[in-house]
């Protein structure tokens, strides 16, 4: 199901909190185009817009581990990968299938 999260989409190389279906997520636009995955480091139990984008990858705060945005393939053989979910824009809004 397609959960509205947003009014409008953020701004580049910005990551906004969101919840859809009780899930904590965040949404990031990234060179023009739009990710969404939970907000929560594999690793431990930290949020990771708390972290930062470096090229096509989120990057937690506290150990520096990075998460792919398409993909969320761990830069860690032993941690998991971050959960992605399918983001859309519509009429400006920003819609998450959760
Ligand atoms: S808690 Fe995110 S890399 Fe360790």
């Amino acid at each position: 199901m397609w959960v509205k999260v947003l009014d409008s989409a953020p701004k580049e190389g910005t990551m906004v909190k969101v919840t859809a279906d009780d899930k904590n997520l965040f949404v990031t636009m990234n060179n023009g185009t739009l990710y969404a995955a939970e907000n929560r480091c594999p690793h431990e139990d930290i949020e990771l817009t708390l972290g930062c984008l470096k090229g096509n990858r989120v990057k937690c705060s506290l150990h520096g581990y990075s998460f792919d945005l398409v993909t969320g393939d761990s830069s860690e053989e032993d941690v998991d990968n971050m959960l992605t979910y399918p983001v859309k824009q519509e009429n400006n809004e920003i819609y998450i299938e959760v």
